[in-house]
This record gives structure tokens, C-alpha cells and sequence, in this order.
């Protein structure tokens, strides 16, 4: 049988499904009656789930989906238990793309745009170098407080490629503000790169305004869309994106270092090259030639030889968000962060809690990070005596992260309710002020 034959998952719709209560009237509701209004309830059901732990950390790692287990055992039974080295001409090497296209239709790319490949850092460094044969004279824009990988990746780029980098530091509230991004646009940015959701406070920037911000100047813009992709819907092609990357172990429910993806605008596709060069990104690996010339369109951005087993966990998260839609991921995420906040306000404020992320939820990506000075023992103590999983964030934050297709509105109260009983029986004070290893 065909690979995509054997494979194929149920096609995809998007549309919101509507909730038939306004959200003026959502909050005087108990989470109960909120889980049985809710059009994604059943999508819990797709995924492995122990009842007893409230996960509220698929911001950093998304669940395992039920249809994953199926897929990778049959990948690894059938496809290189049975069929061995013949599976690169039976789907595997087209993969990488077909995955990418898949993603693509997530974020709004065109056909032929995107692709799944490597981490999201390496591949941020490919497409920022890439571009920077493009971009006009300049340095490179980052926020001060991006994802440090990010900032590490540009810092070698920026000394390969002889720029400066202009750091944008953030606003009273910690997070980057649209104008200050708007001034360094105007002050001569070459190329700008941002996080559309902020990893530590969930702030979500405006991509379309930004990046005509970007393109009145002549700047060229690229987005991590990490926090987004998935969770948040965004039409990268339609606003003339430049480029973007982003991970799919969260989100997109792709397994712990899934690999990531790509995505270049197809205007500058025949333009650039990749600044490694590999023999799958070259235009026939199979020639063995000893000079390369590379693929022409997406491709080339691949390197050396991809990850099928994980890469086919990621086409089966990917197909979970596609069946569900965006538009209902969005509208439930907006939902739970309000409730999660609202609860937050009257339970953990009094407590000695602060907000961290935006209060209006279309500024907010899909997770909500609340700060205390002893955040990290609090994380602990969630994790070790109330079976409750966020994470932390150092130097004071823990972020609870509410993933639509699993997260219900119950446990956005069992995880506010943890906090609070935390709190006020001081559990968390047996805990090591030492960070482990991974917070
Ligand atoms: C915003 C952001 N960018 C980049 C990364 C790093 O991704 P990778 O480990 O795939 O390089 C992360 C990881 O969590 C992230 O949150």
C-alpha cells in the first residue's frame, strides 16, 4: 500500500464551533458547566491521559496522542522492521516536506514554503543567515529577552556574518512593547527577529502589523513562532512573513525533541542558500557528486539525514490540530486563560501572587505565567504533593500552560486550588531552594 495511503489521517476542518454563552456571562459559570459546553471536550480522548495529574505544562511539552502510539509502532514495525532501507522510496524521503506543508497549512503558509527538520535554533541560524545575503546594511533586531537559544543562535550568525545586534529591552510589564519594536524597525533594523508568543509571560505580539512595520522600512522580519504555532493561527504568507521557525514538541504534540520547522516566503526561496550544506538539501544525493548544488525550493534547507520515527509523531499531533481547527483551539485557549486569570485574581493574588501576562486574552498566547518570590518551591510542591504540572521559570515565575485540545476547564480550577492550598499550608518550604537540572 502507499505510504500516504497507509498512513493518512481524517482530514482537517477549521471554524470555530461557537459556544452558545457569551463570555460575559462564562465567568459566572462553574468549570463543570463550562466542560460540558465545550466543543473540544471529546479531543481529550485522543490523548494518553492519567486522570490524577492536572498537566498544565503543554507549553513546554504536549501530550502523547493516542493516534502517535499507533503510528510510530506501525512505523517502526512495519515500515523498518519490514520493509527496511526500501522505506526512503516508500514516504520517507519526501517527509520532511510533506510534515513541512502540513505545519504550513497551521500558520498560513503556501505549498512548498515550510519544512520539518532539525531544532528550532539550527534552524533559525539557517534561515537568518540565509536571508542576510538579502537584507539591506544593518544589524539584526532581537528582543533582550527572547528564548536565549534564539539569542545564541544570532550572536553566531550576527559574528559570521559581520552585524551588530540591537537588542530591544522590554517594558514595565516584561514584555516586549510593539513600539519599541516599531522605533528599531525605523532606526535601520536589517533584519528583526521576535518571538510571536513571549515564552515567559505568554505575551503575544501583533505578526501582521508588525512585519508591514518591518516591510515600509525596507527590514526584513523573521518570527519564532514556538508558542504559536498550534495554539494561536497566523497566515504568514498572506502578510508577506520573510521567515519563520518553531518547535512542534508543544503544541503540536510532536514527542520530547520532535523536530522543529522552517518556513521561508516564496519570493526569496530561489534567492537564498542554506549556510550548511548537506547532501539532502542538495539537488540529487543519490548523484554523489563531490561539488554541492542544492535543491531547488524548500528543500535545500535540509541537511543531513531527518528523523522519520519522530518526525511521523509530529505529523500525527499536526493532524489533531488540523481535525480540531484553529479557530475552536483559539476560541477555547482565549477561554481558559480568562477563567484561569479570573480565579487567579480572587485565589492567588491575596496570596502574594502576581500577574505575569497580558490581562486581555488577544494579547495573550495559550499559557499564563503568575510570579512569587519562592516560585520555585511552589512549582515543586505542585508537582510532588498535588500532582499538578506547570513549570518554572527562574528568576520568580511559574507558568501554567493551557492546551485546548486537552486542558479542561476543571482542571484550570484544580491547578488554581493547588496553588492556593500550597500556599497556605507552606508544603512547599521542604523543598530545596536548588534547581534541578530541568525546571
Ligand atoms: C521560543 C523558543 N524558541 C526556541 C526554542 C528552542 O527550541 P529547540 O530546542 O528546538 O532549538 C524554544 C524551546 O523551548 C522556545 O521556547
Amino acid at each position: 500500500m502507499e505510504y500516504r495511503q497507509r498512513f493518512a489521517g481524517p482530514r482537517g476542518r477549521d471554524g470555530a464551533l461557537g459556544y452558545p454563552v457569551r463570555v460575559a456571562d462564562w465567568l459566572r459559570m462553574t468549570p463543570e458547566e463550562l466542560d460540558a459546553l465545550d466543543p473540544l471536550v471529546a479531543a481529550r480522548a485522543d490523548f494518553m491521559v492519567d486522570e490524577s495529574v492536572v498537566y498544565m505544562d503543554g507549553n513546554s511539552l504536549g501530550r502523547l496522542p493516542k493516534a502517535t502510539v499507533r503510528r510510530t509502532g506501525a512505523e517502526v514495525e512495519e515500515m523498518w522492521g519490514r520493509r527496511l532501507v526500501r522505506g526512503w522510496n516508500e514516504g520517507w524521503y519526501e517527509l520532511p516536506v510533506e510534515v513541512g506543508d502540513q505545519i504550513g497549512e497551521l500558520i498560513g503558509a503556501t505549498p512548498g514554503e515550510t519544512l520539518c527538520c532539525d531544532s528550532t535554533t539550527v534552524n533559525l541560524y539557517k534561515i537568518v543567515s540565509a536571508l542576510g545575503a538579502l537584507a539591506k546594511g544593518g544589524p539584526i533586531v532581537a528582543e533582550g529577552r527572547a528564548f536565549p537559544s534564539d539569542l545564541y543562535a544570532l550572536q553566531s550568525c550576527a559574528s559570521a556574518c559581520g552585524r551588530q545586534i540591537q537588542y530591544i529591552e522590554p517594558g514595565p510589564h516584561g514584555w516586549t512593547q510593539t513600539g519599541a519594536v516599531v522605533d528599531a524597525i525605523q532606526d535601520g533594523a536589517a533584519i528583526v527577529v521576535l518571538s510571536h508568543v513571549d515564552f515567559r509571560t505568554g505575551r503575544l505580539l501583533p505578526m501582521n502589523e508588525l512585519t508591514a512595520a518591518a516591510h515600509s522600512a525596507g527590514c526584513l522580519i523573521i518570527w519564532d513562532l514556538s508558542h504559536s504555532v498550534g495554539a494561536v493561527p497566523s497566515r504568514v504568507s498572506e502578510w508577506g512573513v520573510d521567515a519563520a521557525v518553531g518547535c512542534t514538541y508543544k503544541y503540536l504534540n510532536g514527542g520530547p525533541g520532535s523536530p522543529a520547522f522552517l518556513y521561508v516566503n516564496a519570493r526569496h526561496l530561489e534567492k537564498v542558500q542554506c549556510p550548511l550544506f548537506g547532501w539532502l538539501g542538495s539537488r540529487d544525493p543519490f548523484a554523489f557528486e563531490p561539488t554541492y548544488e542544492p535543491a531547488s525550493g524548500v528543500r535545500k534547507f535540509l541537511v543531513g539525514t531527518p528523523p522519520i520515527i519522530s518526525m511521523t509523531a509530529v505529523e500525527e499531533g499536526v493532524r489533531l490540530v488540523a481535525r480540531y481547527g484553529l479557530s475552536a483551539i483559539r476560541e477555547k485557549s482565549e477561554r481558559l486563560g480568562d477563567l484561569f486569570i479570573h480565579l487567579a485574581r480572587r485565589e492567588l493574588v491575596p496570596r502574594g501572587m502576581s500577574l505575569r501576562s497580558p490581562e486581555q486574552s488577544a494579547d495573550r498566547g495559550s499559557h499564563v505565567s503568575l510570579a512569587h518570590p519562592d516560585a520555585y518551591r511552589i512549582c515543586r510542591a505542585l508537582i510532588e504533593e498535588e500532582s499538578v504540572i506547570p513549570d518554572f521559570r527562574t528568576p520568580d515565575m511559574i507558568r501554567y500552560g493551557l492546551s485546548p485540545l486537552y486542558t479542561s476547564y476543571c482542571e484550570v480550577q484544580r491547578a488554581v486550588e493547588a496553588t492556593a492550598r500550597v500556599i497556605d499550608s507552606r508544603v512547599f518550604e521542604k523543598f530545596e531552594r536548588d534547581f534541578a537540572a530541568v525546571t
